[in-house]
């Protein structure tokens, strides 16, 4: 049965839960579903409630319409900000990313048109990401007279490498879907009627694994990647203490001693 956080009272996203699956969606599609201040406040709002509901077990993050996920901050909002309120606003943007990315949980970008600017740092901030064969990437700041301010100068090159990163930061180039797909921007590309089935059956067969697995490995590549090798060698050795202590540690290997399917708890 759906349930519609009514509580939370968003005008510019959609946020639905079904099941263990929560859904939020950029509704601006008149504006390419562009993310606004009071997008990235919405953002917080439903991404902390799908942090908080232990119901929930992953997320999808899609644009409406089948034109843009999102094409980037919203630049008539961005004409007239101040150097100081730019400074703020890309410090709120940021922030929604980190807890994007450190849910806690999966989140599966479905992107389903245009990933711009802020578009395709905030799919960048997800967990994994799928597109449809419309889907279009870019990051094309520098033609506005600035630069990527959500994260996109320190997450393209993680993703993809420093030469293709910066080649697209500083040529503003769009590329298709393709081309995301062969740099390793995107995991995979579906018809766009098959997108949000296919980031629920990603979702489903990570969801059919321990959630504390799935937890502390989204912890320890995130972490680990801030630092060095031996770190996160470390910070991957101490998570996996915590599994390996865990009651569903217990039911997963005797399990599959016993030849049956786990039952996990969580905890
Ligand atoms: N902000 C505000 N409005 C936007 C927008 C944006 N980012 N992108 C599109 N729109 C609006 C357009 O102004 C237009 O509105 P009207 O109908 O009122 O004219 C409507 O959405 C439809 O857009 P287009 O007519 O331009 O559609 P198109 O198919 O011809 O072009 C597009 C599509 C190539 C995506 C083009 O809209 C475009 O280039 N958009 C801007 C992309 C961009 O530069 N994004 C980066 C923003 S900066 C940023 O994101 C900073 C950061 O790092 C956080």
């Amino acid at each position: 049965m759906a349930s519609t956080a009514s509580a939370l009272q968003l005008q510019n996203v959609l946020y639905e839960k079904k099941g263990p699956i929560a859904y939020v969606t950029l509704d601006r599609p008149k504006v390419l579903n562009a993310l606004s201040q009071a997008v990235f406040s919405e953002l917080k709002a439903a991404f902390e409630d799908a942090r908080d509901d232990s119901s929930v077990r992953g997320v999808v993050l899609t644009g409406s319409g089948d034109k843009a996920f999102a094409a980037g901050a919203d630049i008539a909002e961005m004409s007239t900000s101040t150097g100081v309120q730019a400074e703020e606003s890309t410090r709120h943007a940021q922030a929604v990313t980190e807890l994007i990315e450190n849910l806690g949980k999966p989140v599966i970008a479905a992107v389903n048109g245009f990933a711009l600017g802020g578009g395709c740092e905030l799919a960048m901030a997800c967990t994994i990401r799928i597109a449809s064969e419309n889907a279009k990437f870019g990051q094309p700041e520098v033609k506005l007279g600035i630069m990527p301010g959500a994260g996109g100068t320190q997450r393209l090159p993680r993703l993809i490498g420093k030469g293709r990163a910066l080649q697209l930061i500083l040529t503003g180039e769009m590329i298709n879907v393709q081309e995301a797909y062969r740099i390793g921007l995107v995991n995979e590309v579906v018809p766009l009627a098959n997108l949000i089935p296919r980031a629920e059956a990603i979702l489903n067969q990570i969801n059919s694994h321990a959630p504390l697995g799935v937890k502390f490995s989204i912890d320890a590549v995130n972490k680990g990647l801030d630092g060095s090798v031996s770190e996160g060698l470390l910070i991957e050795a101490s998570l996996f203490g915590i599994c390996s202590g865990s009651e569903d540690k217990k039911e997963g290997t005797s399990a599959f001693l016993a030849k049956r399917a786990p039952q996990f708890q969580g905890r």
